[in-house]
């Protein structure tokens, strides 16, 4: 596995691999079962598997988040090397933007509710850095986990707004036995938040199974009365939208792809998850 650092080095090695179809992995690092699972789905599609490691600071709509964001470089290589990853690209900050940043996306709804309301800038941020790294890859695929299902509409709308070929492809959330979905935030609990945490995802099962009983109002409100009775967790939001439009879904008649949305404090750790509602 090569382990690279500058474009140079990352273009010298698609020279020589030229014709090769090529797959994608962005990540921030501190990786886990998901993450592996990405790189095994590109594996599959592609000749060459690429991931790239690097926490991209103009995502981070606090510091703190940014500054305390778990880093583990080392086992993260050793990863990637099991899961025969074929390179790997750690850049730093100069060389992902060395000229000033300035870009606007414009994605209209998608990242104006539920992510992009409780983290301005988060998507800007988020598509700036993806539509660098394919100016810089060209993949043919790209892999992102669903567990982000917000950022990979809003990824698939860079892809489209800026006239890449490369397709984005989203893999199912990978959890605990839990059932806590692997985040690498996760990193960041104590014991007990983490089994906490686990709440998160029961909670949203509850939701997935009751929608005959229940309308989505209901199901939201005893859901954030059920997670904010734990000590430790503290809903910021939980939604029920449409999976193509993201719109909230107010009667269920609105909407044959509902899915639960939810963004939970644990502690100092912001966790998100969603699960899609069962017919
Ligand atoms: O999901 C992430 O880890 C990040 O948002 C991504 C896609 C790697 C962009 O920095």
């Amino acid at each position: 596995m090569l382990v690279v650092n500058t474009i140079e080095e990352l273009q010298l090695f698609f020279e020589q691999q030229k014709g090769k179809s090529i797959g994608f992995v962005p990540t921030m690092g501190a990786l886990h079962k998901g993450h592996v699972s990405l790189v095994e789905f590109s594996q599959q599609k592609c000749d060459i598997t690429v991931c790239s490691i690097f926490v991209n600071p103009i995502q981070f709509n606090k510091q703190d988040d940014f500054t305390n964001y778990p880093k583990t470089l080392e086992s993260d290589l050793k990863h990637l090397e099991a899961a025969k990853c074929d390179v790997v690209f750690c850049p730093s900050a100069q060389e992902m933007y060395p000229n000033k940043i300035e870009k606007d996306f414009d994605f209209g709804i998608l990242s104006s509710v539920m992510e992009g309301e409780h983290r301005p800038g988060h998507f800007n941020g988020v598509a700036i850095v993806i539509e660098r790294f394919f100016e810089i890859i060209n993949p043919d695929f790209a892999f992102f986990g669903e567990k982000d299902f917000q950022q990979l509409a809003v990824v698939k709308e860079v892809a489209k707004q800026t006239g890449f070929n490369t397709k984005v492809m989203g893999a199912p959330t990978v959890r605990e036995a839990s059932g806590l979905a692997m985040s690498s935030r996760n990193l960041r609990l104590s014991e007990d938040e983490k089994i906490a945490a686990a709440n998160i995802s029961s909670e949203l099962k509850y939701i997935t199974l009751n929608k005959t009983a229940f309308n989505p109002q209901e199901l939201k409100a005893n859901y954030r009365d059920k997670i904010d009775a734990n000590p430790f967790l503290k809903t910021e939001y939980i939604e029920i939208a449409d999976g193509n439009t993201l719109l909230p879904v107010i009667n269920w008649e609105d909407s044959d792809y509902p899915i639960a949305f939810t963004a939970v404090n644990v502690g100092e750790v912001r966790l998100i998850d969603n699960m899609t509602i069962i017919n």
